[in-house]
């Protein structure tokens, strides 16, 4: 079977990666010729809305999958009428914009933010009476590693926000900033015939918006767990989903609050392929292709690291017991992730004994 991925970042390479012993062969568009996963299957280089270059990719192969959200969500349903468009269009569309997401987590009983769609700057006193202060300004569209948003701690900061963002396509939102406890996300699978697999929530830690750190297992309640795993099954249930969806959340109080979805492999899930019994890159191949899904448990305990905008000494980095390193070979720019490394270890405390020696080895640079 071919499998056709939009995007050929590091979510590509590694689901090619994963993809191989599986019999599965890949072809990647990309407007970059330096691409990640062209290592691993030929690469159309063409901008993503480039009709006639995805409607190239779709006719030579099985079934498409995206691993980058920014995509025309139109070209893609023609494109479904086609061939099979795995996660599903609609899935995409609600994902790529933060009030269709959010409304959608409200319409299906998912608690998330305080939320006001901003139209205009005389939108913003109105909004703050329902979000109160602090309050974040988000674009509704293309926003990643925390671009696309400003903290309102003051309504004298109102107008500066309003003046970075006015004008961006999709509009704004207005939200409360939630004095969270902690950061927890959840990977999902979902196969062909419905079939649903849930890894264990991870514990995230985010430096400017940038995700540095995933732990697994978090260290939750069940209640915690249990409430996680409901939200994701109805998200998937009624997007009629197949694939992974990675949801992050808030915990505040002890309760969750839906921050966003992706309809795609998450950074937040990058442990599974040492840490779990099938990666979520193979689970998502597996689900797409119509196989049955493998097992998620954990291996032991598990930390990711992400290297942001250089990569690490790779040699005393692997002097550490239980660490595996993946080079995304991205050119190294500020804010950029360019590799990941995860430990995989026996206990908390062994895990615990690790941790700081791998995070002093792996960089956080965001300026240059
Ligand atoms: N309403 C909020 N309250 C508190 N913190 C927030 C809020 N919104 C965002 N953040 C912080 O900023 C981080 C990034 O925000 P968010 O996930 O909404 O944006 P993003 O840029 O789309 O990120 P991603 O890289 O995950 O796609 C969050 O993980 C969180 O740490
Ligand atoms: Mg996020």
């Amino acid at each position: 079977m071919r499998v056709g991925v939009i995007g050929g970042g590091q979510l590509g390479r590694m689901l090619a990666w994963a993809g191989l012993p599986l019999g599965l062969d890949f072809i990647f568009l990309d407007p970059s010729p330096d691409a990640p996963a062209a290592a691993l299957g030929p690469l159309i280089v063409a901008p993503f809305e480039d009709r006639n270059a995805v409607f190239q990719l779709a006719g030579s192969v099985d079934v498409v999958t995206y691993e980058f959200e920014n995509l025309a969500a139109p070209l893609l349903r023609e494109v479904a009428a086609a061939r099979a468009v795995l996660p599903p269009p609609l899935a995409l569309e609600v994902s790529q914009d933060r009030l269709l997401e959010k409304q959608l987590f409200q319409k299906l009983g998912i608690p998330t933010t305080r939320f006001v769609p901003i139209a205009s700057r005389e939108d913003l006193e109105p909004a703050l009476a329902l979000t109160g202060l602090p309050a974040m300004l988000k674009t509704r569209r293309f926003g990643y590693d925390g671009r696309g948003q400003a903290v309102i701690g003051d309504t004298a900061l109102l107008d500066a926000a309003f003046q970075r963002f006015m004008g961006a396509p999709g509009g704004l939102l207005l939200e409360n900033r939630v004095p969270f406890e902690r950061e927890l996300s959840l990977v999902a699978c979902r196969g062909r015939g419905g079939e649903i697999r849930f890894y264990p929530l991870a514990e995230n830690v985010h430096q400017q918006g940038i995700l540095r750190s995933s732990r697994v297992p978090a260290d939750v309640d069940a209640e915690v767990a249990r409430a996680a795993m409901g939200y994701a099954k109805s998200l998937l249930d009624y997007l009629e989903y197949v694939g992974v969806l990675a949801i992050e959340f808030f915990l505040e109080n002890g309760k969750l609050i839906a921050n966003e979805m992706a309809p795609r492999v998450h950074n937040s899930g990058h442990w599974s392929i040492e840490a779990a019994e099938t990666s979520q890159f193979e689970n998502h191949l597996r689900a797409i292709t119509g196989l049955p899904l493998g097992q998620t448990r954990l291996r032991g305990e598990a930390l990711l690291v992400n290297a942001v905008g250089r990569l690490p000494e790779v040699h005393s980095l692997l002097e550490l017991p239980g660490v595996h390193f993946h080079d995304y070979r991205k050119s190294p720019r500020p804010a950029r992730k360019v590799g990941h490394a995860t430990v995989l270890a026996a206990s908390v405390p062994e895990l615990e004994k690790i941790m700081p020696k791998l995070l002093v080895q792996m960089p956080f640079e965001t300026a240059s």
